[in-house]
């Protein structure tokens, strides 16, 4: 704790330094997230620290000094996006002369930083997923000696607590709770660019939800590759933390978090079925503020593929859980990801999915293509699927998932839902829009003093990926 500290203190003295630097000129930065909501949070930090040092945000990347591209890496169109900009960045500078710093997920790979450096030598910061917090260190060597920085660690970072943060929204905030992941299921690249997992302490957590409900935040969305395992590591290798609270697993943390006045909605992001014990169920049954609507990740309803995937759970594992949850907690919904076209699917295994889709009745369905990254076992394995089976797979899981939302957004109206209004919809200044507990959308006609507050809605209609409604 003492080492982080003291790293945390020397970055904000660089902080310190360009403030003063930009002191007289106001300068403006853009930043574009790809990805997950964990680089979102990591997003708003650099953000926090990057407006300490006196800039101010634009949308417009022409109009930036700084530009900043946090990547993700997790499926290969990333790949397109990343050179595309860069592309585009290069012009920027060229006429502009602005900064251009590169970071996150994708940074983590060799192959990619090789690339970057060989064809595209403007780009003046690369940093990785461990060295976000020195962020202030490696911009101010870029304007005080004009040096190119190339910033990246290939061991496990450690947890930075204290760094600045600039949110997004303020009613909804994300806290990352535990970094990294020991999963290794074999399609994905996530363990391989941010480490082993490791959890922040306790009190840490409980005292940042603490200010932001001071703040007025109603809503946080706890954030981990693999939430239910919170502190297992720790405890399992003997790793010692802080005690505070009676908290040792993600079921005492979430009873803790629950009890924080002001805080209304509790969710949380990825927890894995195979971690998901009992104590955590009892826990959401429990707890009011804890959403009803649970992300389970499926990723196949096949056993074989999910043995292929090292997933570490059948399909019958995940229905029996899901028919446990079902009794435990009335009214539970779950949403879930799904892969197609994983090495070695065949039709049957497919079918499987298909299956386990319709049996669950899920309230949302992330669906994704397989896409092989390098690195990862799913890559080197031979019996790669077809694009076109692939695409044709996808497409048919996709039908099947927009025929179950539609049927199952029927069963909304008539119904009263309890929504927090987050602000103006996007496309119609007239009405105000919020999300249910079960994160639908709905927009309503209402006066803009309700914006922040949670407040009881009549579904009217429904329109595939939002509902509409009138106040009580
Ligand atoms: N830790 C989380 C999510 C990780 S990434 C979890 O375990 O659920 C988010 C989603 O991206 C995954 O759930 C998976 O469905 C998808 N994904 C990961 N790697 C992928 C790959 N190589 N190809 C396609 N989808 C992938
Ligand atoms: Fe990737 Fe699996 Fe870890 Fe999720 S649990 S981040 S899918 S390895
Ligand atoms: Fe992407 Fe990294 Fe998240 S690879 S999905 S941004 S953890």
């Amino acid at each position: 704790m003492c080492n982080t500290n003291t790293e945390i203190q020397d970055q904000k003295k660089y902080i310190e330094k360009i403030k003063e630097i930009n002191k007289t000129q106001k300068p403006k930065y853009a930043i574009l997230t790809m990805g997950c909501q964990l680089n979102e949070n990591d997003s708003e930090k650099l953000c926090g620290m990057i407006e300490q040092m006196g800039y101010t945000k634009t949308e417009n990347p022409e109009e930036a000094n700084l530009n900043i591209f946090n990547t993700c890496c997790v499926r290969e169109n990333a790949e397109d996006k990343l050179f595309g900009k860069l592309g585009e960045l290069k012009k920027i500078k060229e006429q502009k002369g602005t900064i251009i710093a590169i970071g996150g997920c994708m940074m983590q790979e060799k192959h990619i930083t090789t690339k970057i450096k060989q064809s595209y030598p403007f780009v003046d910061i690369i940093f990785g997923t461990h060295t976000l917090h020195r962020f202030p260190k490696n911009l101010y060597k870029v304007l005080k000696e004009n040096q190119k920085q190339e910033d990246i660690l290939d061991i496990d970072g450690k947890i930075y607590e204290g760094l600045p943060i600039k949110r997004e929204s303020n009613l909804k905030a994300s806290v990352t709770i535990m970094n990294g992941c020991n999963n290794f299921c074999s399609y994905c690249i996530v363990p391989y660019v941010r480490g082993r997992e490791r959890s922040r302490e306790p009190k840490q957590i409980i005292q940042e939800i603490q200010e932001l409900a001071k703040e007025g935040y109603k809503e946080i969305t706890l954030l981990g590759q693999n939430v239910n395992s919170y502190l297992k590591v720790e405890k399992e290798k003997n790793k010692p933390y802080e005690q505070y609270k009676g908290i040792n697993s993600f079921a005492t943390l979430l009873q803790e978090i629950s009890k924080i006045q002001g805080i209304e909605r509790i969710r949380f992001i990825s927890p894995h079925p195979k971690d998901f014990t009992d104590d955590v169920i009892e826990a959401i049954a429990k707890n009011e503020k804890i959403c009803k609507l649970i992300h389970l990740p499926l990723q196949s309803g096949s056993t074989e593929t999910l043995k292929a995937m090292n997933r570490k759970y059948t399909k019958e594992d995940y229905l029996n859980l899901v028919q446990k949850m079902k009794t435990k907690i009335p009214n539970l919904k779950l949403s879930t990801d799904i892969i197609v076209g994983f090495p070695g699917e065949t039709e049957k295994d497919f079918l499987e999915t298909l299956d386990v889709v319709k049996k669950v009745g899920f309230e949302q369905v992330y669906m994704f293509i397989y896409s092989r990254r390098k690195g990862t076992p799913g890559d080197k394995m031979e019996n790669q699927i077809p694009e076109a089976t692939k695409h044709e797979r996808f497409d048919r899981l996709k039908q099947l998932v927009e025929n179950e939302i539609q049927q199952n957004n029927q069963k909304y109206i008539g119904t009263t839902q309890k929504i927090l209004v987050e602000g103006k919809s996007k496309t119609n200044e007239k009405m105000l829009t919020g999300r249910t507990e079960n994160n639908k959308i709905v927009n309503f006609e209402g006066n803009d003093e309700l914006i922040g507050k949670l407040i009881e809605i009549k579904i009217t209609s429904e329109h595939m990926w939002y509902l509409k409604g009138q106040i009580k």
